[in-house]
Formats: C-alpha cells, sequence, structure tokens
C-alpha cells in the first residue's frame, strides 16, 4: 500500500493505456491526444479553457523552473513565500534566474501572516509573489489564495504559483482567483505516472513568457505556446506518459473534480482524527492544515524514521520529514485511489507500533 506523498499507485486502466504503441508527435493522432490532455488540464486547473497549458517532458521541478526562468526577468523585484523545502527551492530558483527576491519566512506547521505580506508589498512593490501552494514537506498549505491573489493585484504585482502537491487534491479555481501562473505535475493528485508537468498561463502571463530574454531552451514557455498552437510540442513528448495522464484525466472527470477534492478532505480529515486517537498530533496549525499531505509528530519519545521502517515492513509506505524534521515528522499522501480502509489500515498499524488501542 503506497501513501507516500507521490507518486502514487496507478490505476489499472491507466496502466493499460500505457501499453498502447508510441506513435510520432508529428501526427494528427498525437495533436488530438495533446489537446485533449491540454483541455482536460484547463478543466482541472479552473482556467476554463482561457488559460494556455504547456505540457512539459519532465517532473515538478521542471514546471517550475519553467515558469520561473519564462516569466522573471533578471533583476525583477519577488516576494516568496517560504514555508518549507519547496518554497525554498521555488525561492532559489528565483534567485538563480537573477531576481531581486525578498522573502518571508514562516516555521514548519505555519504560512507567512497576511498582514506581514502587505506591508511588505506596499514597500518593495514586487512584480510577482511567488509561493507553493501544499508545501510537501510539512503538510501546510496557503488557504487564502483567492485572498492573496487580490493583494498582489493592489500593489500592481501577480499571483504565481506551486501546485505540484495540490493540483486536483486541494480547491484552486486559476480564473476565479486571478492567479496569474500556476506549475504543477502527473504523478500526484492527477494519479498519472512521474514523468510529465504542466505550467498554465493567463492571457497576461502568455505575453510576458514571450517578452523574457535569456531562457534555456527547454525552459521557454513561449516556444512551447508557439508548438501549442500548431498542436505540437517543440521537443520529443513521452508520449507513453501522455496516453497515461490521458487516462489518469478521463478518470478524474468520471470522479468529479470537486468530489476528488471532497474525498481528499474527508480522508485527510478522518486520518488527522484517527491518529489523535492513538498520540499523533499534526504539525500544522488547524486553518492551515493540507488534505493532500498529512503531517504528523509521533507520540514523545518514537522517532518517525522507525515508523516508516515498522510500516514498510506491512508493505505500507509512507514518508518520514524531510532535512531537519527527517526524525520529526511522518508524511503521508491522501493521493490516487485511496479510501477509508486504507487509512484505517494504516492506523491500525501505526497504533500497533505505538502500543496503543485505537478508540472505536
Ligand atoms: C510542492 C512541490 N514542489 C515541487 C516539487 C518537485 O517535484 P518533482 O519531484 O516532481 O520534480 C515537489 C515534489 O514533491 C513538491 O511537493
Amino acid at each position: 500500500m503506497i501513501l507516500v506523498p507521490g507518486p502514487v499507485e496507478l490505476h489499472p486502466r491507466v496502466l493499460k493505456a500505457m501499453s498502447e504503441q508510441v506513435i510520432s508527435h508529428r501526427s494528427e493522432k498525437f495533436s488530438e491526444l495533446l489537446m485533449k490532455i491540454v483541455n482536460d488540464l484547463s478543466w482541472a486547473i479552473g482556467a476554463e479553457n482561457e488559460a494556455k497549458i504547456a505540457l512539459l517532458t519532465g517532473s515538478g521541478t521542471l514546471a517550475v523552473e519553467s515558469m520561473v526562468y519564462s516569466l522573471v526577468n533578471p533583476g525583477d523585484s519577488v516576494l516568496a513565500l517560504e514555508f518549507g523545502e519547496f518554497g525554498k527551492r521555488l525561492r532559489e530558483s528565483l534567485e538563480s534566474r537573477g531576481a531581486n527576491v525578498f522573502t518571508i519566512k514562516a516555521p514548519p506547521g505555519r504560512t507567512p501572516e497576511a498582514g506581514e505580506i502587505e506591508t511588505i508589498a506596499k514597500k518593495i512593490k514586487p512584480k510577482y509573489i511567488a509561493t507553493v501552494h501544499v508545501e510537501t514537506s510539512t503538510g501546510t498549505m496557503i488557504n487564502n489564495l483567492k485572498d492573496m491573489s487580490k493583494l498582489a493585484e493592489e500593489f500592481g504585482a501577480k499571483l504565481i504559483l506551486d501546485a505540484v502537491s495540490s493540483l486536483g487534491l486541494e480547491e484552486l479555481y486559476m480564473n476565479k482567483w486571478s492567479i496569474n501562473a500556476i506549475a504543477s505535475c502527473s504523478q500526484k493528485g492527477l494519479g498519472a505516472p512521474p514523468g510529465l508537468s504542466l505550467v498554465a498561463l493567463s492571457e497576461e502571463a502568455v505575453k510576458r513568457v514571450c517578452e523574457t530574454t535569456g531562457k534555456p531552451s527547454y525552459l521557454d514557455l513561449c516556444k512551447n505556446l508557439r508548438f501549442l498552437e500548431k498542436r505540437e510540442t517543440p521537443f520529443t513528448p513521452a508520449v507513453n506518459l501522455m496516453y497515461g495522464l490521458a487516462e489518469a484525466l478521463k478518470l478524474l472527470r468520471e470522479e468529479g473534480i470537486e468530489e476528488r477534492w471532497k474525498r481528499t478532505k474527508r480522508l485527510s480529515e478522518l486520518l488527522y482524527n484517527m491518529t489523535e486517537d492513538i498520540g499523533f498530533s499534526p504539525l500544522a496549525e488547524e486553518t492551515n492544515r493540507a488534505h493532500a499531505v498529512v503531517a504528523l509528530v509521533p507520540p514523545n519519545g518514537f522517532s518517525a524514521t522507525e515508523i516508516v521502517k515498522a510500516l514498510r515492513k506491512k508493505e505500507i509506505y509512507i514518508a518520514s520529514g524531510m532535512g531537519d524534521l527527517k526524525d520529526r515528522i511522518l508524511r503521508i499522501g491522501i493521493m490516487g485511489y485511496v479510501n477509508e480502509s486504507h487509512i484505517e489500515k494504516l492506523v491500525k498499524e501505526m497504533a500497533e507500533i505505538v502500543g496503543r488501542k485505537k478508540i472505536e
């Protein structure tokens, strides 16, 4: 049973779809596949076909770096929010692009305060506010993206988002919430194999990616969108992964995006509640707890890595913390085709490891 925060176990229909024969990426059949994926992604991201979607062959990091290198020019002022490992990587990517980055940090389990963001934004007048939506290293999420985007606009800034761990799992409306650009990947909330990623760009962002200069070809979203107009990708794409992604998106359409958000929320709440009964406590504050990734502090005296190892012996795979949190927290992904029975089985084993009877 795989319950790590991505990649997820694949649905049999996704596995079967990937076994189709390779096709040329300059064929009509390929164009149909590409446009189907792009339309479904546009729907999943709440872009209602108004945003342009660049589909990339490479993991989530490629999407985040393409978004940064294509939208930001060296010297641009950017306000970065950092509340975990992936926020740190986003900030480092902005710095390597040569942006003038001002960072607001928050400790594990918390997100930067709206008041502080407002004060700093007023002062530095950033071109962008850049943040991770669900911070996978701490199970913490920004729960007020809509307000943050409004705030950014008040100061003439645009909100750009790493939604690698949230797309398909947490409420997200690109258009309604006026998000300028969103980067995400195939292997988490979309339930597809790892190896593909995407950047969704608003109309305004589409113009900007064609105005920035000096970006490497593979990270150039303007180039990608020019090929998209011809219903192609600029470089050889991972066609078989695309078959898998197309089928995973079909499954998402069948379930319904809001239904999937609700399932993720329901299962994460079940897990938070059941594990509290056996002595675990959530790392994140209640208002910022993510549903896609649940981060738990074990009861006193128990090491997270030991618990992960003990679960592995039962063929249950979850993750421990990253960096300084390595031994302090467990991370469980509520991703893929998880249901109540997976959560109950996991908690039963966790209860046995810490020697507590689960309260029924
Ligand atoms: C929030 C977030 N951003 C970026 C990444 C990097 O994605 P990848 O490992 O697919 O390159 C991850 C990976 O887990 C992530 O959780």
